[in-house]
């Protein structure tokens, strides 16, 4: 398989380029990841993240023959050659495959990602029903690949003012949990030219998902609760 791969160390080189590697491929290799191990035997210098190789910790996220996605859920069998991998797009390049996250994580981290209730904690969980928490799905099986932020314009331009679709989504997740007690002041937060009504409706993020999340729906269901709240 002919891999066509993004190389860049900023302490040594000038500039970027694109460099090819024919990788003899096992029968066990079934992934792209896969692949890319492969290609770093040959090649020790070649530097990308990755963990799990199951779809979970969401560290081998890369821009694959011109989309955003995780090597190790993409298929071999379903990629066209020579197949092209660059750096998420919008953020800084650490090296090669790598990118610097830091400005994803604070807009993350800037709609406090985690449950505000001011009640005493209850000698067992903070319950819900059923109903409550259907509520959830959809929202918290995000990993935080940052695919969707990365491939969305919005954020590119804006990457330190607009939250972007993955924060966005998880503003929702707690704005819909019934034990989150926060909703008036995350909407508060939120109600921005920028944080959130930078959202175009470009649906990029919906495209890339590898979870198969709707951020843009999360999104508007904010805004929906921003109106309601105004009449
Ligand atoms: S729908 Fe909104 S959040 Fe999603 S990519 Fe478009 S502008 Fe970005
Ligand atoms: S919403 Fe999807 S694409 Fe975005 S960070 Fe979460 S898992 Fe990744
Ligand atoms: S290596 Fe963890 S999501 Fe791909």
């Amino acid at each position: 398989m002919r891999l066509s791969i993004y190389r860049y160390d900023p302490d040594k080189d000038d500039k970027p380029r694109m460099q090819d590697y024919d990788v003899p491929l096992e029968p066990t290799d079934q992934m792209l990841l896969d692949a890319l191990v492969r290609a770093k035997t040959m090649d020790d210098s070649i530097a990308f993240r990755r963990s799990c190789r199951e779809g979970v910790c969401g560290s081998d996220a890369m821009n694959i023959n011109g989309k955003n996605g995780l090597a190790c859920t993409t298929k071999i069998a379903e990629l066209k050659e020579p197949v092209v991998l660059r750096p998420l797009p919008g953020l800084p390049v650490i090296r090669d495959l790598i990118v610097d996250m830091s400005q994803f994580f604070k807009q993350y981290h800037s709609i406090k990602p985690y449950l505000v209730n001011d009640n005493p904690p209850p000698e067992g969980e903070r319950l819900q029903t059923p109903e409550e928490r259907d509520d959830l799905n959809g929202l918290y099986e995000c990993i935080l690949c940052a695919c969707c932020t990365t491939a969305c314009p919005s954020f590119w331009w804006n990457p330190d003012k607009y939250v972007g679709p993955a924060g966005l989504l998880q503003a929702y997740r707690f704005i819909s949990d019934s034990r989150d007690q926060a909703t008036n002041e995350r909407l508060d937060d939120l109600n921005d030219p920028y944080r959130l009504f930078r959202c175009r409706s470009i649906m990029n993020c919906v495209d890339v998902c590898p979870k198969n999340l709707n951020p843009n729906r999360a999104i508007n269901k904010i805004k929906e609760m921003m109106l309601k709240r105004a009449i």
